[in-house]
């Protein structure tokens, strides 16, 4: 059987903890050459001491996502520790709840900063080298509320929204160069960690019910393998959001309902 991951060098943003860390040990279970970044350098040794158990190569960085400026050149410092990047998922992201009306604009700008700008500017960063060898894929770790613009969540449902929007862009440009462009829609994930669960949980038929993070993981890994555009976690939020789409006015009203009621706190 073929070893999709045997060698490959997969740089995970936000693996310090939650689906990041889940992703990074599921990919170097799998045999990847992993590289980890985040703030939380603590938690980053405990996941890359798990990673190298299977992977001894894998590597962790410290970096603060949000200063974009330093992000061209932290793309080409992992490039030279990790001998390259075949793959970059873009996980690391912020949710800040706040009314849009009144979230400080120092706020917005973070959230925008943080989970719009910083993964264009990496993915930007490592597209050349994935170009010229005409083989790579990158991945952006967007949200459901990206796709129901939910209220109490209005900033950070943008940009992860603007994240959705520029890479698919992104992939309709790129069809047929060789690189993959991949989006992940999470709903609810269970973040709790140690705990997983069956990986027939994705295929719930309860939007609600938060798939735990290794479960998400390895559909991720699968979604690569197989090449999808697309991923909704739960899957059946795929039909909801179809369902979205037949009367926008609707679904915002009934958003507003459920903000109102205190359902989405
Ligand atoms: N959990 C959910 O239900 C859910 C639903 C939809 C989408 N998502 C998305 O899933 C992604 C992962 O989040 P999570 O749920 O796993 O939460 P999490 O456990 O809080 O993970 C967030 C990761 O992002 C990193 N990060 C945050 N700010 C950073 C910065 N300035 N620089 C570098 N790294 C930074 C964090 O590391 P440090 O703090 O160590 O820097 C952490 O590793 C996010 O993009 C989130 O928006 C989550």
């Amino acid at each position: 059987m073929a070893e999709p991951w045997q060698g490959k060098r997969v740089l995970v943003t936000g693996a310090s903890s939650g689906i990041g860390a889940a992703v990074a040990r599921e990919l170097a279970r799998a045999g990847a050459t992993v590289g980890l970044c985040a703030r939380r350098t603590d938690l980053l040794a405990g996941v890359l001491d798990d990673c190298r158990r299977s992977v001894p190569a894998c590597r962790s960085w410290r970096v603060d996502l949000s200063d974009t400026a330093g992000l061209a050149g932290f793309a080409r410092r992992v490039e030279d520790e990790l001998g390259g990047i075949d793959v970059l998922v873009n996980n690391a992201g912020l949710s800040l709840h706040g009314a849009g009306a009144t979230m400080s604009w120092e706020d917005v700008e973070y959230l925008t900063r943080l989970n719009y700008l910083a993964p264009v500017r990496l993915t930007q960063a490592v597209l050349p080298a994935m170009l010229s060898r005409g083989a790579g894929q990158v991945l952006a770790v967007s949200s459901m509320a990206a796709r129901l613009s939910t209220p109490g969540e209005a900033a950070y449902a943008a940009a992860k929204a603007a994240l959705a929007t520029f890479f698919e862009a992104l992939a309709a440009e790129l069809e047929g160069s060789g690189v993959g462009v991949h989006l992940v829609y999470p709903a609810l994930v269970d973040l709790t960690p140690g705990a997983d669960g069956d990986d027939a949980l994705a295929d719930t038929e309860d939007g609600t019910l938060r798939v735990p993070a290794p479960v998400l993981a390895r559909a991720m890994l699968a979604q690569l393998e197989a090449g999808a555009l697309e991923l909704y976690m739960p899957r059946v939020m795929a039909g909801i959001v179809t369902h979205r789409a037949r009367d926008v006015p609707a679904s915002v009203s009934f958003m507003g309902e459920l903000y109102r009621a205190g359902a989405l706190d």
